[in-house]
């Protein structure tokens, strides 16, 4: 009889992550170009937007790119109806207080924030009166890095809908002639090759990607929404064993030296690898993949050691041996015993690497030590400036340390910062299904050490960036540049000095040398140089403090203010018109089921509160929201360093520093952790925006941002507001939905983290989920525990179940029973059993990136239920709706905003309108109540 009242109130919290897609039949992007020079190694790209409103209104139009994090934006402007608002970079304190005395006249806000691996996002928009067009043109700069042979530049074409002037152009010049040029990334396939033209003359190379808007809707990589993927241009250029190339124009040069047809050095390399208990499931596999194929790729001469540890140090031999078949193979054992337990003491593990290397002295040979981490010291010296200390101490300069970071779970700064202060390379490898290979390929880039104690001198130079270099790897590079005093070609002469196979080697001048650029003047060595110059400080302004701290950051402030780049130091302020004010005053709703509640618009004035609490979470009233426009800089350091062999990293290739050196070898720019703060944007069409939420290692940007709906009174001044392009800021919150029962619109509130979903105590179940880090936001991955230690974790593409040591990966579409449990794997869902439980995670595409949403299919009967999923329907009762809204919940009033959330528990997805406010006024009850650590 119980099962005749199996009608379920799923309601409760969905989850919901707004999304800003623009309405195609709103406006038009009739022309998309994406343009690249490249100029010996050095790209610098222009996107440029051409759309049109063809409402009959005022209509914000957005431009949304994404481009690489190791380039620095160098221009944005706009043209609208003949006139042309350019961006003017500022310190971000000065641009910041702009943007504060504006806040009353700005209507929309632009943001740069990471997103995945290589790219960030780029994000603006701008109102535009009905049948106007708008152009806008964005330009960043980048120095190419050469990894593993290669040099890649990576175009991210996502238009956002089909356009039928679509083009990218890339053209290359290279003077040391171009080795090979091919196409590759997730755009270079059968159904566009077509599209795809590709020249190769000695000097100059080109692509250009004309894709008909056919092919830009039916392509693997493409939907209705048109292209959305990457292009890859990949090549080298000629090369000897002489000094290299150096380009001299104007008073600068570069210089890029990466010799070949050296033998390899032999090598010690110990490898230090975390086993603490966060390792454990696919990262642990992973790593012990990955170090069986990189001790099958050690040479007979080289000496290793392989250090485990988590609270304890597990050696497999306490002293470096030789890579013999028979030591390999013994150490292949131990690789694959290595399994997680207990805590983590990175300091006396590193130690003891350290100590193994400083006894197994050979003459003629280089020394690497490589640390795996995926989390912070948790035992024994936990204090990081001791470690580091330590550290520093223990290597004295002798051999680089590379500090691998797994996963978001690393304070990655104190990682980056190891590795400088050892002139060795931070790197982050992404907890994804590759993760192996990003490991193996970062072995692989210090595999091959060529030279070491590598000294590059410029007699006639001044202003060089880094010159000391501990050791040169096979396939990277070396780039120098600086400044000729007084501009004298003739007596500046450059010269390395290097030990190869312990003898030391000369190079001087040869051919390319002498070649300074003709005719043509080559503004971009200057650019270089600052390009390069500006990396460097900001590296060397993590490992420095106090007055010497103070003043790298002004050096790579002014140079980043004169070259006019959006660095972490500063921003990008655009002027740009005040909106065609007008009043629109209904709210256009995408997707949205029309007799979906729509409260009554308020009107609130530029500026006033009545808008707080958009976007933000946490319970913080936010700001008043008008935001004077946009504000772009890029993230913070601190994550960019990119582990994948591929893109980011930095300048001064492989090569790693050498001791004494301030520079480094790991660039990479990233939001900053810890910031406060947040970014908000309204609109001045009325229409309500969005809330969306992007983390990225170790922390959480906003990607882009909510507005509320005002209409502009007809007494606003039109002249220009500034603009600013403003830094990720808080941890962003994911928007959720709690519905009611009766026909009340929901509420929503933002909360982030990971979440307890569900806790059945008495069937032992206890379902968490994990907000999605990196990409469109939504869940990342499920962690489910069942009884007798059953765990089960599920992913968009494979589900892994463990119990004790045993560890599965299922990625068929079988079902499958593990514990108390039966998991059905389907092409949109994912349908899990357990005893009177049935939880269905929905997988839904957004312009091809997974999102997953847990929905509560059947209640388990038991009323002792906890977690996200078992909350009751919300119970409310509006109290005012002017000045402000408030709604009763328990007899308390609260403040609340009109604000719109995407219902994901259904297929397809609704647009919801809903009251936003503070989650823990929604969910009456702390959000402690709903917080957990660990999956
Ligand atoms: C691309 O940019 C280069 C350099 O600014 C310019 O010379 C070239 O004409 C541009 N190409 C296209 C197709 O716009
Ligand atoms: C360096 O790499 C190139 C290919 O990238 C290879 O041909 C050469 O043999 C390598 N050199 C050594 C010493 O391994
Ligand atoms: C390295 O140097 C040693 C002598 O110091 C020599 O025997 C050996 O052949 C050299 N190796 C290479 C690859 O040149
Ligand atoms: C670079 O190395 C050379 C030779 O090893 C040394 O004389 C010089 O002082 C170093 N320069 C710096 C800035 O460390």
């Amino acid at each position: 009889m119980e099962r005749a009242v199996m009608k379920i109130t799923i309601c409760c919290l969905l989850l919901a992550l707004v999304a800003s897609l623009p309405n195609k039949d709103d406006w038009d992007i009739y022309s998309f170009h994406i343009n690249s020079t490249v100029t010996s190694r050095y790209a610098v790209t222009t996107i440029t937007s051409r759309v049109v409103n063809r409402m009959d209104e005022s209509k914000e139009i957005e431009f949304h790119v994404r481009i690489p994090k190791n380039a620095f934006i160098s221009k944005f402007k706009m043209l609208i109806d003949g006139q042309e608002y350019d961006g003017v970079v500022k310190a971000k304190e000065q641009a910041q207080q702009q943007y504060t005395e504006a806040v009353s006249r700005g209507q929309s806000a632009g943001i740069v924030s990471s997103v995945g691996r290589t790219l960030e996002e780029f994000k603006t928009s701008v109102t535009i009166a009905s049948h106007k067009k708008v152009t806008f043109e964005l330009t960043y700069e980048e120095l190419l890095k050469r990894k593993l042979g290669k040099y890649e530049l990576q175009i991210h074409a996502r238009p956002m809908q089909p356009v039928k002037d679509f083009k990218v152009d890339v053209y290359i010049n290279e003077r040391a002639g171009i080795n090979f040029i091919e196409v590759q990334g997730g755009l270079s396939t059968k159904d566009l090759a077509n599209a795809i033209t590709k020249t190769h003359a000695d000097k100059q190379a080109s692509v250009s990607f004309y894709p008909t808007v056919d092919q830009q809707k039916t392509c693997d990589a493409c939907g209705n929404d048109g292209l959305n993927g990457d292009l890859v241009i990949v090549y080298d250029v000629n090369r000897d064993s002489s000094l290299g190339h150096i380009k001299k124009s104007d008073g600068y040069f570069v210089h890029h030296f990466a010799p070949t047809g050296l033998p390899r050095i032999p090598k010690n390399v110990v490898f230090v690898i975390d086993q603490s208990g966060s390792m454990h499931g696919r990262k642990i596999q992973q790593t012990r993949t990955a170090l069986i194929h990189i001790l099958n790729d050690l040479a007979e001469d080289d000496y290793f050691g392989l250090i485990s540890f988590d609270s304890q140090i597990f050696h497999w031999k306490r002293e470096l041996v030789r890579a013999t078949k028979a030591n390999l193979e013994g150490a292949k054992v131990f690789a694959r015993n290595i399994v997680d337990r207990g805590a983590t003491d990175i300091n006396a593990a590193v130690l003891q690497g350290a100590q193994m290397l400083n006894v197994h002295t050979r003459e003629g040979s280089a020394s690497i030590l490589i640390l795996l981490t995926d989390g912070d010291p948790t035992t024994g010296v936990t204090n990081l400036e001791k470690i580091q200390s330590n550290v520093k101490k223990a290597i004295a300069g002798k051999f680089p340390l590379h500090c691998l970071g797994f996963g978001f779970d690393v304070n990655f700064e104190f990682l980056e910062k190891m590795a400088l202060q050892n002139h060795g390379m931070a790197r982050r490898i992404y907890e994804d299904s590759d993760a192996d290979l990003q490991l193996q390929g970062f072995y692989e880039e210090v595999a091959t050490p060529l030279l070491t104690d590598v000294t590059m001198i410029y007699i006639g130079g001044t202003n060089v960036t880094q010159t000391n270099f501990s050791q040169y790897y096979n396939g990277s590079e070396i780039v120098v540049a600086g400044q000729i005093t007084d501009n004298n070609i003739e007596t500046f002469t450059p010269q390395v000095l290097a030990f190869s196979n312990n003898t030391e080697i000369v190079f001087s001048d040869t051919n390319e040398a002498t070649e300074s650029s003709g005719a043509v003047s080559d503004s971009h060595i200057q650019r270089v140089w600052a390009y390069l110059t500006v990396k460097q400080l900001l590296e060397k302004e993590l490992q420095s403090s106090g007055v010497e701290r103070e003043n790298v950051k002004n050096e790579a402030l002014r140079l980043s203010l004169k070259y006019s780049f959006v660095t972490p130091l500063t921003s990008m302020v655009v002027t740009k018109p005040l909106g065609e004010t007008t009043d629109v005053l209904n709210k256009p709703k995408e997707g949205a089921n029309p007799s979906q509640w729509q409260p009554p618009l308020q009107h609130s004035p530029p500026g006033q509160p009545g808008l707080q609490g958009i976007p933000g979470g946490y319970g913080m009233p936010g700001p008043p929201m008008a935001l004077p426009g946009i504000l772009f800089r890029m993230p913070t350091r601190g994550v960019g360093a990119v582990p994948h062999p591929g893109f980011g990293g930095s300048v001064g290739a492989g090569a790693v520093p050498h001791p004494g050196f301030g520079g480094s070898v790991v660039a990479g720019s990233a939001p900053d952790p810890g910031l406060g703060g947040r970014v908000g944007a309204r609109r001045v069409g009325g229409r309500a925006n969005s809330a969306k939420v992007l983390k990225t290692p170790n922390l959480k940007i906003i990607q882009s941002f909510d507005t509320a709906d005002y209409d502009v009174p007809a007494f606003f001044p039109t002249f220009n507001v500034p603009v600013m392009i403003t830094p990720p800021q808080i941890p962003l919150p994911h928007r959720f939905l709690l519905k009611t029962a009766d026909q009340s619109p929901p509420l929503c509130l933002d909360i982030s983290g990971i979440r307890k979903l569900l806790h059945h105590p008495n069937s032992e179940l206890t379902v968490n989920g994990e907000l999605d880090a990196v990409n469109n936001g939504g869940f990342r991955r499920f962690g489910i525990h069942l009884k007798n230690d059953h765990y089960i974790e599920v992913h968009p593409k494979e589900i892994i179940t463990r119990q004790g040591h045993t560890v599965e990966i299922h990625s068929g579409q079988d079902l499958l029973t593990f514990g108390s449990a039966t998991v059905i794997r389907r092409d949109k869902e994912i349908d899990i059993t357990v005893g009177d439980t049935r939880l269905v995670i929905l997988i839904h595409d957004e312009g091809g990136e997974k999102l997953l949403w847990p929905v509560l299919k059947q209640q388990p009967s038991d009323t002792n239920v906890t977690g996200v999923l078992a909350l009751q329907p919300a119970v409310y009762e509006e109290v005012q709706q002017t000045p402000s809204a408030k709604l009763k919940i328990n007899n308390q009033e609260i403040d609340v905003t009109r604000s719109n959330a995407v219902d994901y528990t259904v297929v397809p997805t609704v647009l919801l309108s809903c009251w936003l406010m503070p989650a823990e006024s929604a969910l009456q009850r702390s959000l402690n109540d709903f917080i957990v650590t660990e999956l």
